[in-house]
């Protein structure tokens, strides 16, 4: 392993920076920060917002040293080892590539920026193997007790081959939800509910059954009024031979998020909304499985909840050890690509497999991939509406 010791991330304190102090950012990543600092030599030094008032505010409230306007000014006055990112996915790229450049590491929220072509750019930026600095994404629902034990169940094939799976993002999305003028459209929410709601529940998918390699899909605009979906579904189907049903809404009034897959040897289930711990796990036996081996598959360890601290507990290990982080790179960009070939499935008509969007595709610098009827529509002078 090699590890730099002048780079500003093997530097004791970990001197971190937070950009975009909005709902994401107080709620979880200031948070997470705060009580990781307290058992490890680690220093929020400085948060960024193009808001001042708010970043001030969120300065003066985590006793945070320095509140900033411009994110380039921060990373050259202050050389953060880690920047998280929690600004609008648009900003996500551009803001990535310049923390990567001034040396740091970045911990990105989902979705990861708005087209495969952006996360390539990102991963272009990112330092050698081995060493860093590199680029994770926020998929926290990845992380804790419940998918580890699930993963580790699979992994060694205890539960048989898995052979069905299901997965459900069916939330609720109100008029006033969507009144917000950047809501809904292409350019500034980066896509719907399959993008922008629906990714976590398909990133945890993917990390338990490992590679996909065909997709069919539907998508539509059935209530708002909106330029991206507001419901799609999709019918994957893995390396392994599972064939999965996915759904991604925000017109479902029981809402849920669901991933049941029922493999050779028992069912798994987990059912939750926003965040899950061991309870909302369910092991469901095929019959003839022995007690004693069902019995011990009921069995997850300390309950360590799905949450932003799980995921960056992880992170700042990697940093320590100069290892690609999980979430990072091809780990981190496969949501995104399973999520894209699902737009162009939908738009298309046409069955997409892993791999077919590179550089050439429409679909691989935009979304929508200049669909009739979905891509923004042409102002007469040219330019596509944007919010
Ligand atoms: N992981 C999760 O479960 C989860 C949950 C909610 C939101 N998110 C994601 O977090 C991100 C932020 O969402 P939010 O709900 O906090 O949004 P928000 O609107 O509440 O906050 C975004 C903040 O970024 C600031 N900002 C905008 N442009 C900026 C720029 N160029 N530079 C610096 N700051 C800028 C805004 O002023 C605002 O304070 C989104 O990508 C969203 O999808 C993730």
């Amino acid at each position: 392993m090699f590890v730099t010791a002048s780079h500003p991330s093997h530097r004791d304190p970990l001197r971190v920076a937070i950009v975009g102090t909005g709902a994401i950012a107080r709620v979880s990543h200031l948070p997470a920060l705060t009580a990781l600092a307290a058992g490890r030599p680690l220093e929020i030094v400085a948060a960024v917002d193009v808001d001042a008032d708010s970043v001030e505010a969120f300065c003066a409230e985590g006793g945070i040293a320095h509140p900033y306007t411009d994110l380039d000014r921060m990373l050259a006055e202050q050389r953060p080892g880690l920047v998280t990112l929690a600004t609008p996915p648009r900003f996500h790229r551009d803001q990535t590539v310049a923390a990567l450049r001034a040396g740091a590491w970045v911990w990105c929220e989902k979705p990861p920026c708005p087209s495969l072509a952006d996360f390539d750019a990102i991963e272009a930026a990112e330092g050698p193997e081995g060493e860093g600095p590199f680029a994770a994404i926020v998929f926290q629902q990845r992380f804790g007790s419940g998918p580890q034990h699930v993963r580790d169940l699979l992994a060694r094939q205890a539960l048989g081959r898995p052979l069905v799976a299901h997965c459900q993002t069916t939330w609720y999305r109100d008029e006033a939800y969507y009144s917000a003028p950047w809501r809904g459209r292409w350019s500034s929410e980066g896509g719907g509910p399959a993008m922008g709601h629906g990714i976590h529940q398909m990133d945890l998918l993917l990390d338990l059954l490992g590679p996909w390699s065909e997709i069919r899909a539907m998508a539509g605009r059935l209530v708002h009024d909106v330029e991206t979906e507001d419901v799609s579904t999709a019918l994957v189907r893995f390396e392994s031979g599972a064939m999965a049903t996915v759904v991604n809404s925000v017109l479902s009034p029981d809402e849920v998020s669901r991933i049941r897959i029922d493999c050779e040897r028992a069912t798994v289930e987990l059912t939750h909304l926003y965040g899950h711990r061991n309870a909302d796990w369910r092991i469901t036996p095929a019959p003839g499985v022995p007690s004693d081996q069902a019995e011990a598959w009921q069995d997850f360890g300390t309950d360590v909840p799905s949450s932003h601290q799980a995921q960056l507990t992880g992170l700042l290990e990697d940093m320590r050890a100069g290892r690609r982080p999980r979430s990072s790179g091809a780990d981190g960009r496969k949501s995104l690509e399973l999520v894209t070939a699902l737009y162009k499935a939908a738009f298309t008509g046409a069955t997409v497999r892993a791999g077919d969007i590179g550089p050439g595709d429409p679909y691989y610098r935009a979304l929508h991939g200049g669909a009739t009827g979905w891509a923004p529509q042409p102002l007469e002078h040219g330019a596509e509406v944007t919010a």
